[in-house]
């Protein structure tokens, strides 16, 4: 092994951990089953912080991520919608429970076909309630994600 290839393993390590010891930091981890990239986050004081800075899937129109939550079995979708706007959703089909998959404007659930809009509601059954929905805000350049 080159001493460029070992130093730049070692880097690489050095990052990962120092990223996963700061409360807030994040990291990728490829896409998941809603066919979004996948980070995952730590709250702070009940809050998930996503710099678009460092989430280049939010600066896209109707770009999407998946946050999965440390510590926790709870998984978020955040999706930009117009003007600015950004909506945080449980990717929990409210049917019978699986986990919907973004595809283009809509999200689709793959066990019985229900599929819901990208703010959440359905728009095909047979789900009858929207996806749960979770508070967010827009303040400097961040979406801010309230998991209350
Ligand atoms: S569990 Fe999603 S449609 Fe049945």
């Amino acid at each position: 092994m080159s001493d460029s290839k070992s130093r730049r393993d070692f880097l690489s390590k050095i990052s990962f951990v120092i990223m996963g010891g700061i409360p807030g930091l994040f990291f990728s981890n490829g896409c998941s089953i809603t066919g979004l990239t996948t980070y995952h986050h730590r709250t702070i004081d009940g809050e998930i912080l996503l710099p678009l800075s460092q989430h280049p899937e939010l600066n896209l129109k109707e770009g999407g991520l998946q946050i999965d939550v440390e510590n926790s079995s709870v998984s978020i979708v955040v999706v930009r919608l117009p003007e600015n706007n950004f909506i945080a959703l449980s990717p929990i089909c409210s049917h019978l429970g699986c986990t919907v998959r973004k595809e283009g404007s809509f999200f689709r659930c793959p066990c019985h076909g229900s599929t819901y809009s990208l703010n959440g509601n359905v728009v095909r059954g047979p789900a009858e309630q929207a996806l749960r929905m979770y508070r967010t805000e827009f303040r400097n350049n961040t979406v801010v994600v309230y998991l209350q």
